[in-house]
This record gives C-alpha cells, sequence and structure tokens, in this order.
C-alpha cells in the first residue's frame, strides 16, 4: 500500500492545468449502456484514475468495449444483452449505481449489487428506487441485488430530500426517463454541473430533455438514441482542491482550464479569508503570497451552487491554521468529518458538534502520520501536510487515487515536497478498500 510522505512549508508556484472531472465522467460512461449493439461514445479529457477504471471494468461486464487512446475514451456496445453488476466491483465504487437506471431502460432488467455503507457515512438509494418505481419499474432487493424491471413509462418523479437532491439520482432517472415512453418531469433534481454535462451527453445522443441546469427537467422519450462525442468538463473539486493548496502555503498558482462559474462560492470563500484572485477565461489565479495568516470564515456544504462538500476537508484544513474561529457546517453527509481527528493529531484545534465543526485556528500545525479514510478527507489531509512543519505521512492513498491522477507529481511540479513511498508495515494489514 501506498503512502504520500510531505515535508511541509513550501509556498506553491506556477501553473497546474485541472484534469477533466470524476463525476462528470462515471455516469456519462454509464451512458453508453444506453446504446444498441455497435453504438459507441467517444469521451474526450477524461482523467486517469481508479473510479474511472473501475467504471470500465464494470461496463466491461456489461458488454461495453472501452478503450483509452490518450485522454479520449471509445465505449463500444459489443454485447447488448448482460444485465448483472457483480458485487465485486459495486462495493469498490458506489458510482457504480449509475449503471441502473440505463440497463433498465434500454435492457429491460436490471440486477446490480445495493451498495453498502461507506466512510462518509450512511448513503441510501431509496430515491432512486422510488423514481425508477414511478417510471413504472417493478423494484425488488434479493441476495443483495437490486432487481429491476419492466417497460418504462413516464410520470412524474419528485427527487427532493432533507438534503437537497440527489447527484446519481437525478443521473439514474434522467438515463431511465431518456428511453422511457412518454413524458417525463423530474422536480427537485440535481443542478449540479456534473448532472447538466449528462444531460447535454443525452441530448447529443438524441434524446429529448429541456431544462438543463433547473430544477424541473421535463424529458420526452425517444425509441432509441445514437453514439455521441463529448468533452467533460474539467474538473472543479481538483481545481478546487489546488486552490486550497495554494492558499494554505501562502502560494502563487494559476489554475488553467477551470470554469470559473461553476465555482462562484469556492472562490467567494477564499477571498473572504483574504487570498487574491483573478479570474481570467478558463483560468484562476490563487494569490496569497505575503498573507501571514488568513481569515476564518464559516463554510456550509450545500447542493450546488452551494459550497461543494467534496471540497468541505481540504477547506478545513486551511481553516486550522486561519486567524481565529470558523464554523463548518456538513448538511450533504453530517458525519463526513473523519480528517478532523486526523488533522487534531497535527496541532488543529477541532470541536465537532453534530454536523457542525468548530475549529480555532492555530499559528501551526506539525507534521504527524495520519490516515486517509476516504477520497476527499485524503485530500484535506495532504493540504494540510503541505503547510505543516516538519514530515507528514498521509497513509492509505489508494482512497486520494480514486479521484486524483498522480497528486504528488502534480503538487511536486508546484514545487512541494511530496512523494510516494511504499507503505510496508500497512501492506501486511491491508483493509478492503471502502467505497465513496
Ligand atoms: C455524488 O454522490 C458524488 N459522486 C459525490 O462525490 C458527492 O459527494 C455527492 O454527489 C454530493 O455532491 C458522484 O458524482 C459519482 P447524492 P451521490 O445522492 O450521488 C442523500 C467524491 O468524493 N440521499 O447527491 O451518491 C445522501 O445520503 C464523491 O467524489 C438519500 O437520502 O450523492 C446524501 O445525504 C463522494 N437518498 C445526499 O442525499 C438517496 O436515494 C446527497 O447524496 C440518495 C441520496
Amino acid at each position: 500500500m501506498d503512502k504520500f510522505v510531505i515535508h511541509g512549508g513550501r509556498p506553491l508556484r506556477g501553473r497546474i492545468r485541472v484534469h477533466g472531472s470524476k463525476n462528470a465522467a462515471l455516469p456519462m460512461m454509464a451512458a453508453s449502456l444506453l446504446l444498441h449493439r455497435g453504438g459507441r461514445l467517444v469521451l474526450r479529457n477524461v482523467p486517469d484514475l481508479a473510479d474511472v477504471r473501475t467504471m470500465a471494468r464494470l461496463l466491461g461486464e456489461l458488454g461495453v468495449d472501452v478503450q483509452r487512446s490518450g485522454s479520449s475514451l471509445a465505449l463500444t456496445v459489443v454485447d447488448d444483452r448482460p444485465v448483472r453488476a457483480p458485487y465485486d466491483i459495486v462495493k469498490t465504487m458506489r458510482a457504480s449505481i449509475c449503471v441502473l437506471g440505463p440497463l433498465i431502460a434500454r435492457r429491460g432488467e436490471a440486477q446490480v449489487s445495493f451498495p453498502g455503507g461507506c466512510a462518509i457515512g450512511s448513503r441510501p438509494v431509496d430515491l432512486h428506487l422510488k423514481g425508477l418505481q414511478r417510471l413504472h419499474s417493478r423494484i425488488g432487493v434479493r441476495n443483495g441485488y437490486i432487481m429491476a424491471r419492466g417497460r418504462l413509462r413516464g410520470s412524474t418523479v419528485y427527487l427532493g430530500g432533507t438534503f437537497g437532491s440527489t447527484v446519481t439520482g437525478t443521473d439514474n432517472i434522467l438515463m431511465a426517463a431518456v428511453l422511457a415512453k412518454g413524458r417525463t418531469v423530474i422536480e427537485h433534481a440535481a443542478q449540479e454541473p456534473e448532472v447538466q454535462e449528462l444531460a447535454h451527453l443525452l441530448n447529443l445522443m438524441g434524446a429529448r430533455i429541456e431544462g438543463i441546469g433547473n430544477h424541473r427537467l421535463l424529458v420526452h422519450g425517444v425509441d432509441r438514441l445514437h453514439g455521441a462525442q463529448k468533452t467533460v468538463i474539467p474538473d472543479r473539486i481538483e481545481a478546487g482542491t489546488f486552490m486550497a493548496a495554494a492558499a494554505i502555503t501562502g502560494g502563487d498558482v494559476t489554475i488553467e482550464n477551470v470554469h470559473a462559474e461553476d465555482m462562484t462560492v469556492v472562490l467567494e470563500t477564499l477571498n473572504q479569508m483574504g487570498v487574491r484572485l483573478e479570474a481570467g477565461t478558463y483560468t484562476v489565479r490563487v494569490n496569497a503570497r505575503g498573507l501571514k495568516r488568513l481569515d476564518p470564515v464559516d463554510v456550509t456544504s450545500l447542493p450546488y451552487p452551494g459550497f461543494p462538500t467534496d471540497l468541505q476537508a481540504q477547506f478545513m484544513a486551511i481553516l486550522t491554521l486561519a486567524k481565529g474561529i470558523s464554523v463548518v457546517t456538513e448538511r450533504i453527509y453530517p458525519d463526513r468529518f473523519t480528517h478532523a481527528a486526523e488533522l487534531s493529531r497535527m496541532g488543529a484545534e477541532i470541536r465537532k458538534q453534530e454536523s457542525t465543526a468548530i475549529i480555532h485556528g492555530v499559528p501551526r500545525l506539525s507534521g504527524a502520520p495520519v490516515m486517509a479514510s476516504d477520497l476527499r478527507a485524503g485530500a484535506g489531509l495532504v493540504v494540510a501536510g503541505l503547510a505543516a512543519r516538519g514530515r507528514t505521512e498521509v497513509l492509505r492513498v489508494y482512497h486520494v487515487d480514486r479521484g486524483y491522477d498522480r497528486l504528488e507529481e502534480r503538487l511536486s511540479s508546484l514545487g512541494a515536497n511530496i512523494r510516494r513511498a511504499k507503505d510496508a508495515a500497512a501492506t501486511a494489514t491491508a483493509p478492503a478498500a471502502a467505497t465513496a
């Protein structure tokens, strides 16, 4: 098992280009299941990540041949009969649930292993299932598998919950509705840019979706979709992680290939901390040179366009060093705070009360061995390690590799002292990979 070894304290400098979005690419890949045999999707700017490889493996089981050439993936349906998404793949990646909607819609049946719990808390899929039932699919659970059948017909589907809406739930219902007979209205659809991307891809494939980007989506079902090509949007979470790394180190980094308009709340938060920002057409310069300590801010994660939960850990890391008290509230995953205890091991002062963390900024963090418990918690610990005095070891970086392509090389290119090493002690007692 690998770990990162970081010697903190170097300000990051230079330019870095953001890769394609993981959370846009995964459902877009699953959309290939909507095609008939011989149909092909070509996705450009697909990041080379563990989760993307897992989705390719799952699609392989489902009759889709996936070939990578540079940053492009060609997905060709070679057999449109398989319907089973097996436990051994689904258990390693919850985004596997995205195959459910397209499988029922196109193949009339789906058997998808029920995703279990995961490190960031309980993650039910009840809204996915209720939504598919509204589209007249028969759903049951047998031997740990979601069993779904039926010819879909349009309907009104409400996807709201106490937390807002569901991202992959909206993906699933959209992919089901595009081939359902008649008209579907999706109320309280997720508005995340990644969901919008999927909807745009589906329209390129011949679907008829109206209202993209709104809470209400209108879908006119069509009989058949065709192949298409699309470039995946830049990863706003990767971009935000680099921004956090620049800010916490007093760095000056220009981030390239960013859609700043998808990141308004993140930029506003940095701005409130005192970080200087310059947004260009597809670039954002994050300049924290000469800032001794950043200002505290309150951050609440919310559905888009609110602050993304996937950047909460990285921003908590910055706030541990702010000059005052910050309050971080997690509204999407109330238990997504495993990084807080690890940050405390580095000298941070964090008190957790239910879904809120109160952070008293300290003048410095000190390096320590810390454990990544999920992808973004791991990214938060890396960000903290870049600013901590001395040596930090972030263990279990396989979590980080799921969503960041060679993060250590990219941060090194900006001047960070970070390298990957084998964690011999952990390899002997390796746990099964947790899902996220
Ligand atoms: C997506 O997960 C992302 N994954 C997550 O990214 C991200 O953290 C999350 O959206 C929130 O933005 C992908 O896009 C592949 P949700 P998803 O359904 O779709 C509750 C990362 O680090 N809920 O929008 O699984 C749920 O418990 C990851 O890249 C229900 O109650 O999240 C949560 O509180 C991890 N019932 C809230 O909704 C349901 O049926 C939002 O979850 C579905 C969800």
